[in-house]
């Protein structure tokens, strides 16, 4: 088609003129047809084999040229089908994406809420609270772990920060690795934030993703919410990186406005990246509801500093569930949750 003048089209009365001609005129050349009908040599040549006509042989200045095989058309309505059945899927787990169900036996446990680890090597970043307490989890009876997203540095966005970042992402997988492997029985899901989000959206793989699986560990993006059965006492846990309404001079502004304008309501509601930590109970449709952000890990960066923030907590929220009836009691950090947490197990 390439050859053909725009607008050109064979038709049967431009195959009847070929016919006619070729019968009384078989030593017409190719030139004589294309200047007739406004298109190449080639374009009339490849027209009159398909045509069916012995080809005389070429005549000097001429050349011929096409595909070993002839190319196969895709008619457009079987390319929507094929994506129409594909996106469908997509929709449905897209639906499913990050919603579980957990069953603890009927006893006390604890939930602690764990984000913006943003785990590098020779940099500001607390390492040592960070095994401290993924060991302290990994060491608590009836204590669990969610994980909320900024798990590795990961600075690819901004190539200054590539730069300034001590080690590769390649490094700071290695080394989430190694921290999952510290408490991985304990956690009951992890998501990604923003920084963990720029190698998918960079290369298409999801590293954290691979790394999750080969611990077992449920993972997914952005968000999660687990029906949480402690006995036959139903908690509903949703946690994401980021939410909007942010505020920063009320750090719980933005999980209460997710309660309220979110898809589903929650007991207990997570927002992380704003490394600020904060929990409050509040009542939300007549039942005390609890809203949290964790602190993070990484102290400060040259982003806080120039910024003006403070130097961040490495808080880890974590709720006490009850079984029996709806009873929940949070806590600032895990440290703080465990001593009650033995407490009630120990009774
Ligand atoms: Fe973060
Ligand atoms: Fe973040």
């Amino acid at each position: 088609m390439a050859n053909h003048t725009p607008g050109f089209r064979w038709s049967e009365e431009k195959e009847k003129y070929i016919k006619e001609l070729l019968r009384k005129h078989p030593d017409t050349s190719l030139r004589e047809l294309a200047d007739y009908f406004g298109i190449s040599s080639n374009a009339v040549r490849k027209k009159i084999k398909k045509m069916g006509f012995t080809l005389r042989g070429l005549r000097a200045g001429e050349f011929f040229i096409e595909p070993e095989s002839e190319p196969q058309e895709v008619e457009m309505s079987e390319v929507w089908s094929a994506y129409e059945k594909q996106n469908e899927i997509k929709i449905a787990k897209h639906k499913n994406d990050g919603r579980y169900i957990a069953e603890f036996p009927e006893e006390v446990i604890a939930v602690s809420f764990i984000s913006d680890q943003h785990i590098a090597g020779n940099n500001i970043v607390a390492l040592k609270r960070m095994r401290e307490d993924a060991e302290l989890i990994a060491n608590t009876p009836g204590l669990y772990a969610c994980l909320g997203g900024d798990s590795i540095d990961n600075h690819i966005k901004h190539r200054a920060a590539v730069l300034a970042a001590r080690t590769t992402p390649g490094d700071q997988y290695e080394l989430f690795d190694y921290y999952l492997s510290l408490f991985s029985d304990k956690i009951l899901g992890v998501i990604t934030g923003n920084h963990d989000d720029w190698t998918p959206q960079v290369s298409g793989t999801d590293v954290i993703a691979s790394i999750c699986a080969k611990h077992g560990i449920s993972f997914s993006s952005d968000e999660a919410r687990i029906a949480a059965y402690v006995g036959d006492q139903e908690y509903r846990l949703a946690w994401r990186h980021k939410y909007r309404f942010g505020s920063q001079m009320n750090q719980t502004h933005s999980p209460k406005q997710w309660y309220r304008f979110g898809p589903e309501p929650f007991d207990v509601g997570v927002v992380c990246h704003h490394h600020e930590t904060a929990i409050e109970a509040c009542i939300m449709h007549g039942k005390q509801t609890w809203v949290c952000r964790p602190g993070s890990y990484q102290i400060n960066s040259s982003y806080g500093r120039q910024g003006g923030f403070n130097d961040s907590l490495p808080a880890c929220p974590t709720f006490l569930l009850y079984p029996h009836h709806r009873r929940i009691i949070g806590f600032p950090d895990v440290r703080d949750a465990v001593i009650t947490l033995n407490a009630e197990r120990n009774q």
